[in-house]
């Protein structure tokens, strides 16, 4: 797609508090241009940051739908509201094989651990547990297999023996929000891609 004066058209998932969704609208420049926000959960507070901000939002419920019923609702919504990205922005659902098919090397998500190290849940707990003096945030391209998706961008902090994981989560945020406007900028110039699962810069 050319550059033009909005830049590319951002869709943002969600399921909570939003606070990575507002730091991507807060660093919103030339380059993109966040359309759209979906929660699967009513009453979220990303829901209204967004609202605030003037950006149209939806909310699709999972419960009692199959998983490809539910990312068919929100691929028809997408696919309606033409956007060229999407960002999962502490959207706590799994996409189902064909909806990440779909949106492969459009598609990315944030996750607080340097992965691949501490893929999935509980992960501020179990870097504590293994006593690591290091951990942080990653940002990559979506792929079916769950946080497995080559990175684009990683920053770390230190973790420290007083930490508790509440400590933790609190300090790599803190870094989320600013590498994932970072990394979304990356790939809404085009300056990086998904090229035969590998992360491509250019
Ligand atoms: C973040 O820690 C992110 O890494 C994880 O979910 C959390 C979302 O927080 N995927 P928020 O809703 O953006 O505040």
């Amino acid at each position: 797609m050319k550059p033009n004066s909005s830049g590319k058209k951002v869709a943002v998932l969600i399921s909570g508090r939003g606070s990575n969704l507002a730091s991507l609208m807060d660093a919103a420049d030339g380059s993109y241009k966040i359309i759209l926000v979906i929660s699967n959960v009513a009453g979220v507070a990303g829901l209204d940051r967004a609202r605030d901000a003037g950006i149209a939002t939806a909310v699709i419920p999972h419960a009692g739908k199959s998983r490809e019923a539910f990312d068919g609702e929100i691929d028809n919504l997408l696919r309606a509201a033409n956007a060229d990205l999407v960002v999962l922005a502490g959207f706590m659902r799994i996409l189902s094989d064909g909806f990440v098919r779909g949106w492969e090397g459009k598609l990315i998500n944030i996750h607080p651990s340097l992965l691949p190290a501490y893929k999935g849940t509980r992960v501020h707990e179990r870097v504590i547990e293994a006593r690591e003096a290091l951990s942080g945030a990653s940002v990559h391209f979506v792929v079916p297999e769950l946080d497995a998706g080559p990175v684009i961008a990683q920053a770390s902090v230190p973790v420290h023996p007083a930490d508790t994981p509440q400590m933790l989560a609190d300090r790599i945020l803190a870094v989320e929000h600013k590498l994932y406007p970072e990394a979304l900028k990356l790939l809404a110039q085009d300056k990086v891609k998904l090229q035969n699962g590998l992360t491509v810069f250019s």
